[in-house]
């Protein structure tokens, strides 16, 4: 860990205790009183491994995905009934690996999930692009799916080759878009990769509204050190050069960012996972976050099954934060829909924002990356960039420190970040 990462933490935690995971873990998740609680379900297998890809997956089997899937299905009625009738939830976003693979298997899901709670939101699901045909994207419609994000990264050859990528077709893919609709379609795209141009990436956003997304996501390329791909990450200067491109060049189009990696034609266009004050994750790798206590599940699928056939939660790691640190990933996740409400801040923590954070809030004031407004703070596009690299070196301290080790064992002893 380095220094200036320790520092940071330090300094907004206002304590030197690191943030520690643990393999102590409640076998009994009590969310019966939380109010803004999203779900969250984790299908771990892909036609085609990427080398560039750090999440939790594996070579898709019909085999284990059935006894994934039927894991699964237990584990989500395990910790539905530990609420006594339904519980109204926000979301429910299905990602992987490639959830689709499943496709068949999703009723059943979602009807589990029915049975314990009420969505209000909708329900998202990430889709690789040769899921993109009519008879899959019925049967997602069929199965309750409102919105979906597809997984482009670019449509030009020459960065799929890169990221050892299938070509995909726009037009192909506007067809079936066409025929069955969605409430989102969004499309992933990763920029910054070797010698991008603001033109490379204008003509993915263009081909991505062209062919029916109505929101993008645009994600800087994290090399995380246990993937094996041969791309190297664009020093910061250019992929700021960049950043604002895009981000002008959308605004004129009439996309307007609405989370730090998203922008979209209409506003009701939404497709975020990750902003929930709490959520309920299902499946390997799959996080929860009740008040201050927040686990991961196993990586790995074969343990994740063992743990669900001996009746027990699959939790690999729980973390209980300090009030400091709890504050500080309410303020990180906030601060990714580009508003903070301090009045949601004081509601949540019964403290106001000001008091706990007034300094540091009026530090990004004047570094120009927050501005006021109606007394909510809105982050400036020089605060997105900066929240991007900030958001990126993270990434390398924590998650990839943390996934390199859960991808190797399935319980780990503790982890400290
Ligand atoms: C879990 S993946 C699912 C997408 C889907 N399985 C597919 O491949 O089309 C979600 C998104 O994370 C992004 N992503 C994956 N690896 C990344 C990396 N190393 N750096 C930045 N973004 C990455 C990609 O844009 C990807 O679409
Ligand atoms: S990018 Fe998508 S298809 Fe590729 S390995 Fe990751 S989850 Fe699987």
């Amino acid at each position: 860990m380095s220094f200036k990462t320790t520092l940071t933490r330090t300094w907004l935690t206002r304590s030197t205790k690191p943030f520690l995971f643990t393999k102590e873990y409640d076998e009994q998740l009590s969310f019966s009183d939380l109010d803004s609680l999203g779900l969250y379900v984790h299908i771990p297998f892909c036609e085609r491994i990427c080398n560039f890809c750090p999440y939790c997956k594996m070579p898709y089997s019909k085999e284990v995905c059935d006894r994934y899937i039927d894991a699964l299905i237990k584990e989500i009625h395990k910790v539905g009934s530990m609420h006594q009738g339904k519980k109204e939830v926000s979301s429910l976003y299905f990602g992987g690996g490639t959830p689709a693979l499943a496709t068949d298997r999703l009723g059943e899901i979602i009807g589990a999930i029915s049975e314990h709670f009420t969505i209000t939101e909708g329900i998202g699901l990430e889709l690789h692009p040769t899921n993109v045909n009519p008879d899959t994207l019925r049967k997602l419609k069929a199965a309750g799916v409102t919105k979906i994000s597809i997984g482009i990264q670019s449509f030009g050859e020459k960065y799929q080759k890169i990221l050892g990528r299938c070509a995909v077709d726009p037009e192909s893919l506007k067809d079936a878009l066409n025929e069955v609709l969605f409430e989102t379609v969004s499309m992933d795209f990763i920029f910054a990769l070797p010698d991008q141009t603001f033109e490379d990436i204008r003509s993915d956003i263009d081909k991505a509204f062209e062919s029916g997304a109505n929101h993008v996501a645009i994600y800087p390329f994290i090399d995380f050190t246990f993937t094996k791909s041969p791309v190297k990450a664009m020093p910061k200067r250019e992929k700021r050069a960049l950043l604002d491109k895009v981000t002008d060049y959308c605004s004129e189009k009439g996309y307007p960012r609405n989370s730090i990696w998203t922008f979209a034609s209409k506003e009701e266009a939404v497709y975020s996972s990750m902003t929930r004050e709490n959520f309920l994750g299902f499946g390997c790798s799959a996080t929860t976050l009740l008040r201050d206590s927040f686990k991961i599940n196993t990586f790995s699928v074969e343990e994740y099954c063992k743990r669900i056939d001996e009746d027990k939660l699959p939790t690999s790691l729980t973390i209980r934060f300090t009030l400091r640190q709890r504050m500080v990933y309410f303020l990180f996740w906030t601060a990714y829909s580009t508003k903070v409400d301090p009045r949601r801040f004081e509601e949540f923590f019964g403290a106001p924002l000001k008091r706990m954070y007034g300094f540091e809030f009026a530090l990004a004031k004047m570094c120009g990356f927050i501005t006021e407004e109606g007394g909510v703070y809105k982050m400036t596009p020089k605060g997105a960039f900066y929240y991007h690299y900030y958001e990126n070196f993270y990434t390398l301290a924590y998650i990839d420190k943390m996934w390199g080790i859960m991808r190797k064992e399935a319980f780990p002893d503790k982890i400290i970040l």
